[in-house]
């Protein structure tokens, strides 16, 4: 379910894009509910001991994105005071709620111990001392883990790697056990659990497995030294199809299975995970309408109302998301680049691709937008940016209303 061409026509559940499209204008973020909860219930299911799933807020952060997972018991992953916020005013149970970051100010670590969160999740030392500080002057215990770097290769693109050593995320695996002993002395600290996150968009699990074994290991180790563990966070990562000939990302089963297996001495202690791209990834289209075609020399171009600015994973990863014309069976294949109206040469949604042609005024849907798409898109070139619709069963609903001109100089002044 989720999305379908039927005669030809695509469908989000039961309702024809070119409504939404029409209605709404172009360009729009499209969403399906039920694939979104589908996600959730599929990664749900395959753990078998005590879990919770915390949505990292930052692959899709809407309100309604973030309230439909909430009902569903999810709790968050967040990175700064802005998605704390969101998360709470989705209906996020901050007991549900972890925190990473290598960069986290006073301020938000203040709104995050005020707001009882799960645990914050350190990134170095010199947090642990900011956070039994803040916590201090607050009268209060922060409850804490350390994200720990397992220098793990986690074999995906550079730019989303965090597990190792070169990467600034994390606190050293070497090093992770003296900044378990520091925080046990500190008066303002409860140490509540440990915490890793290798990167992103991963297709093979063998690193996730190495890279919870070494934490098991840790955990081992500092048991020994009394410290013991109330939750272990494995972070997100898995990763979804985005080419069908190529992407071939390891079950939830098998991720589940492997977690489950390196952590099976620590059956009582609660398991945390924060799968991102996994839950909306593919539960998402961008649509975007053909304004121009032309030929310089040998090269076609299809020129569509979207930039990079509205979803700039093509143009920053070199990342593949495939393209089709919303109504299909009407024109030959052509090989083109698929760009925007922003003035770089980076601005492109794909590059010598074989699409079905489209005429100009046509629609083009570009799929496994739901994870890190509109999250990630700016007003560069004062674009506007775009509105967001959750379609559910027979419904739609715009969830996002589309920037005006007046949004676009909010705060300025002359
Ligand atoms: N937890 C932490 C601490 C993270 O840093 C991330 C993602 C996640 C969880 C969720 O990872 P996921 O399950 O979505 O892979 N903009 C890039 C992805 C950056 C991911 C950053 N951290 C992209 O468009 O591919």
């Amino acid at each position: 379910m989720g999305f379908q061409y039927i005669d030809n026509e695509l469908y989000v559940e039961n309702v024809k894009v070119e409504d939404i499209a029409k209605d709404v204008k172009t360009p729009v973020y499209i969403y399906s509910k039920q694939h979104f909860e589908e996600q959730f219930k599929k990664f749900d299911e395959a753990f078998s001991r005590k879990h919770c799933i915390s949505f990292a807020v930052k692959a899709n952060s809407n309100l309604s994105v973030i309230n439909t997972f909430a009902k569903l018991g999810s709790g968050a992953d967040i990175v700064s005071k802005g998605e704390l916020f969101r998360a709470l005013k989705a209906n996020i149970e901050p007991s549900k709620i972890v925190f990473s970051g290598v960069a986290k100010t006073k301020d938000e670590i203040k709104y995050a111990i005020e707001n009882e969160i799960m645990m914050l999740n350190l990134e170095s030392t010199d947090e642990l001392y900011a956070v039994n500080d803040v916590a201090k002057s607050l009268n209060k215990k922060a409850r804490i883990a350390f994200r720990v770097n397992p220098d793990v290769d986690p074999k995906t693109h550079p730019y989303i790697s965090t597990g190792l050593k070169k990467n600034k995320f994390g606190i050293p695996y070497e090093e992770a056990f003296d900044a378990y002993l520091k925080a046990k002395e500190l008066d303002n600290i409860e140490i509540y659990g440990v915490q890793f996150h290798i990167g992103s968009q991963l297709l093979d699990s063998t690193p996730i497995y190495d890279a919870s074994v070494k934490v098991a290991n840790l955990m081992k180790e500092l048991l020994l030294k009394g410290i013991e563990f109330k939750a272990v966070d494995v972070g997100g990562g898995l990763g979804i199809v985005y080419d069908k000939q190529k992407d071939n990302p390891p079950s939830v089963e098998i991720y589940a299975k492997q977690v489950e297996e390196a952590f099976k001495d620590f059956e009582d202690v609660l398991l945390v995970c924060e799968p991102g791209r996994f839950l909306v990834g593919n539960g998402g289209i961008m649509v975007t309408k053909v304004v121009y075609h032309k030929k310089n020399v040998n090269k076609n171009f299809i020129i569509v109302d979207a930039g990079m600015n509205d979803l700039i994973r093509p143009s920053l990863y070199g990342a593949f998301q495939e393209i089709q014309p919303i109504k299909r069976g009407q024109n030959e294949k052509i090989v083109c680049d698929v760009v925007g109206p922003i003035c770089e040469t980076s601005d492109f949604l794909a590059r010598d691709y074989e699409i079905e042609d489209a005429q100009n005024g046509d629609y083009l849907a570009v799929f496994s937008s739901g994870a890190y798409g509109f999250t990630m898109s700016s007003n560069y070139n004062s674009r506007a940016k775009a509105a967001e619709v959750m379609v559910d069963g027979n419904d739609y609903k715009i969830i996002r209303q589309r920037e005006n001109l007046e949004d676009l100089i909010k705060g300025e002044t002359l």
